[in-house]
Order: C-alpha cells, then sequence, then structure tokens
C-alpha cells in the first residue's frame, strides 16, 4: 500500500491545472443508461471513483471507451441494459453508485442495487432517494442488504411532486435522471442548487429532456419517452481548487488555479479573503496568495450550496489551527466528520470538539507525524497541515486520495512541495 512522505516548510508558487469535478462527472456518467445513442464526456479526471462508476455501468451493459484523441474523455454506449443489478462490492466503495438506481428504474423497469451502507463520515441513508422513486410509481423492497425495485403499474414511471424534507445534492440528481425519462411533468421541490446539479441539467437538456429551474430551489422536467446521445463536459472540480486555494494560504505562498470558477467557490474565497489572503479572479482562473504571518480567524458553518462546502471543512480547518486566537467550525451536514482532529492534534493542533462544533485554538507550530487517513477529505487535509507543520509527515492509507484526487503529488510538487508517493 502506498503512502506520502512531505516535508513542510516550502511555500508553494506556481500554477495548477484544476482537473474536472468527482461529483459532476459520477452523475454524469449515469445519464448514459437514459439513452440507446452513444453520450461523450469530455474532462472527466483520472479517478479511484471514476474506475468504480465505470465498472459499474460496464455490469450493465454500458460499452466505454477512452477517446485516442483527447485523453480525458470518454464514449460511453448502453444500447441495451443486460443486467439490472449493481453489487455490493462496487457500491461499498462509492456511494455515489446508488445513482444509477433512478436511470436503471426508468429505462428498464427494475433495479436492483445495493444498500451504501455506512460510512466513514456517518450514517448517509437513501431514504429521500426511495421515496422520491416510489412517488414517482416504482415498488420498493429492501431485502439482504440490496435495493430491490420495481415498476407497478405500466412500464414508466410517472411524473409527480416531490418536497425533499432535506437538502440532498445525490436524491436531487438520481431523481433529475429518472425524471428525464418518466412519463409526464415532475416538480422538485427544496433541492440541491450544487454547480454540479446545473452542469446535470444542462447534459440532461441537450440529451432532449425538458428542464427548468436548475440552480434554484425548484426544479420543473418534462419527461420524455427517450432521449438522445450528445457530448458534454465536466466542469471544474471547486473542491479541488478550494484544496489548493487552502494550501496557498496555508503556506504562505501563490498558486494560480487554472480553470478553476471564481463563482462556484464564493463561500470560500469569502472565508480566505477574511483570512488575510489575497485573491484575484482573472482570465485563466483564479489567483490565492496566502497571508503574510499567521492568518485571522474565522468562524464557519457548514452548508448546502451556495453556503460554506462540508467537503472543504476538514482543509479549512487544517489552515485555522494556524490562527492567531480561535476559530470555531460547525458542521451541519454530516453528523461524523471530525475524524480528521484527532491527527491534526498529533500533530501539535490544539482543537476541542463539542457535538457537532469544533473549536480550534491556533497553535505556533504545527510539527510532521506519522498519521493516518479515514476518509477523502479528511486525508488531504492532513497533506495540507503537513505542507505547514515542521519536519517530516507521513500519510498512510492514501487510496482515499486516490478517489478524489488527481495527481495530487505531482501537482504539489510542480510548486514547490517536498512531497513523495512511495511503495512500501
Ligand atoms: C454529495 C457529494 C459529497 C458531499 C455531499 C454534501 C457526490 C458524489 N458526493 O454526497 O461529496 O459531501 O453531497 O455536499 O456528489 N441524506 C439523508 N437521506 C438521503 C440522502 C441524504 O438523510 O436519502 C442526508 C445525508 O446523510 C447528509 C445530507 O442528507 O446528512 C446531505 O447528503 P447528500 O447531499 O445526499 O450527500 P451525497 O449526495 O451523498
Amino acid at each position: 500500500m502506498d503512502k506520502i512522505i512531505l516535508t513542510g516548510g516550502s511555500k508553494l508558487s506556481g500554477k495548477i491545472d484544476i482537473s474536472g469535478a468527482k461529483n459532476a462527472a459520477l452523475p454524469l456518467m449515469a445519464t448514459t443508461l437514459l439513452t440507446n445513442e452513444k453520450m461523450f464526456l469530455e474532462n472527466i479526471p483520472r479517478l479511484g471513483d471514476v474506475g468504480s462508476m465505470r465498472e459499474l455501468l460496464e455490469g450493465v451493459g454500458v460499452e466505454i471507451e477512452d477517446s485516442i484523441k483527447s485523453p480525458r474523455s470518454l464514449g460511453l454506449k448502453c444500447e441495451k441494459i443486460t443486467n439490472t443489478e449493481a453489487p455490493y462490492d462496487i457500491v461499498r466503495k462509492m456511494r455515489a453508485s446508488i445513482l444509477v438506481l433512478g436511470p436503471l428504474i426508468a429505462r428498464s423497469g427494475r433495479a436492483r442495487v445495493s444498500l451504501p451502507g455506512g460510512c466513514a463520515i456517518g450514517n448517509r441513508p437513501v431514504d429521500l432517494h426511495l421515496n422520491a422513486l416510489m412517488q414517482m410509481g416504482a415498488q420498493i423492497d429492501l431485502s439482504r442488504g440490496y435495493v430491490e425495485a420495481k415498476l407497478t403499474t405500466g412500464n414508466r414511471l410517472h411524473g409527480s411532486r416531490i418536497n425533499f424534507p432535506m437538502v440532498s445534492v445525490g436524491a436531487t440528481e438520481n431523481i433529475m435522471l429518472a425524471a428525464s425519462l418518466a412519463d409526464g411533468e415532475t416538480e422538485l421541490s427544496n433541492v440541491a442548487r450544487e454547480p454540479e446539479i446545473v452542469n446535470l441539467a444542462e447534459c440532461l437538456i441537450k440529451m432532449g429532456a425538458e428542464i427548468e429551474g436548475h440552480g434554484t430551489d425548484t426544479i420543473r422536467i418534462q419527461g420524455k419517452d427517450s432521449l438522445s446521445g450528445t457530448t458534454h463536459s465536466v466542469i471544474a472540480d471547486r473542491i479541488e481548487a478550494g484544496t489548493f486555494a487552502i494550501a496557498a494560504c496555508i503556506t504562505g505562498g501563490k498558486l494560480e488555479l487554472v480553470g478553476a470558477n471564481f463563482s462556484d467557490l464564493r463561500a470560500v474565497l469569502d472565508v480566505l479573503l477574511a483570512s488575510g489572503a489575497r485573491i484575484e479572479e482573472n482570465s485563466f482562473g483564479i489567483l490565492v496568495e496566502g497571508p503574510n504571518g499567521n492568518p485571522d480567524a474565522v468562524d464557519i458553518m457548514t452548508d448546502p450550496y451556495p453556503g460554506f462546502p462540508t467537503d472543504l471543512q476538514a482543509q479549512v480547518m487544517a489552515y485555522m489551527t494556524r490562527v492567531d486566537g480561535a476559530s470555531m467550525i460547525t458542521e451541519t451536514i454530516f453528523e461524523n466528520r471530525f475524524m480528521h482532529v484527532p491527527e491534526l492534534n498529533r500533530m501539535g493542533a490544539n482543537i476541542n470538539v463539542h457535538n457537532s462544533t469544533a473549536l480550534i485554538r491556533g497553535v505556533k507550530k504545527l510539527m510532521g507525524a506519522p498519521v493516518m487517513a479515514t476518509d477523502l477529505r479528511a486525508s488531504v487535509s492532513l497533506v495540507l497541515a503537513g505542507l505547514a507543520a515542521s519536519g517530516e509527515t507521513t500519510i498512510n492509507r492514501i487510496y482515499h486520495l486516490d478517489r478524489g484526487y488527481e495527481s495530487l503529488v505531482s501537482k504539489l510538487k510542480s510548486c514547490g512541495a517536498i512531497i513523495d508517493r512511495v511503495r512500501v
């Protein structure tokens, strides 16, 4: 199993190309199940989760080819669904596998998808996905760890008015996918407004669905009998860009984030500005320059978009360990997303957690240490802490990082970080 060894203290400086967004690529890949024509997806990041989605889609009958002309493009074609099962072995690795449920029922009238189960950042149920599909005419049974779904009447899901009791990115996407092939109009309220939702809606519209309201809290979808193939590009990964913006800040360096979208990152950039960073939007993306000396403390609360993203909470906490004074971070999306805290404390941080709030008292220095990561974003927060720490940090279990960060080590290395990936 590989590990990362890094020596802190270098101010990062240079340009980093921001990859396509994992969280946009996965639902876009699932659109393939809605059409028998070829889909061509561009700017697909090379990530573990994309590999898992690929495996899942191939298992149900999708033919996938890497484009020879463009290394980040995939051609996907699902002439026919040959199997309607998403097996436990893939779903357990990646919760977003549940995104095939809606499209499979919509296209073939049935699906058997393993329940994602618990995961490192909390319980993460899928009740919102299931309730909405039931409202649209699916009969759903839970049996031996699987969701077993079939249509009870007719051969299509029907449009419905669905008011989500809480905002869920995945449930919004799953039902958008299903509703695009359903009979009649579906109105979804209290939906997620993330840029990845807009990216998905734009693709479904190109495929022939009629969708309005994406990017607001109510989406209306006019379902179609059939959808066509199209070409669509994955947006830049705002979480990757935010992570590198924090890397510039925590090292007091200066990074150009090429391709990053300023407005998608507004809430995060506001926090970094308040901490003393200098930020500029320009024609290539975003330029971030960390503060001179320690950052000012900022209190942060995670929220659905356009609020501060939970996927950058661990990273900003690593940054706040260096403040003058104290900062408070409240996590409102996931109930168990502070697993990075004990590891940051082992590196000399002073963080106390009470329920969903962490109090971070700034320390003069972080010290390198062997640490172990428990999930994707927690892992990268330890990399950020290591960049700012004195001495050597070893990060174990880095397969989490491979799920969501493309070429992390080489991107950081190209900007002056002393970092290596080693095989043990
Ligand atoms: C997506 C992102 C993930 C991000 C999260 C929140 C992808 C592939 N993953 O995950 O990186 O951290 O959004 O921004 O896009 N919930 C329920 N019942 C449900 C569904 C969700 O109670 O049926 C709860 C969850 O437990 C959580 C909250 O709703 O507390 C938000 O979760 P959700 O937005 O669904 O997250 P994901 O789509 O899984």
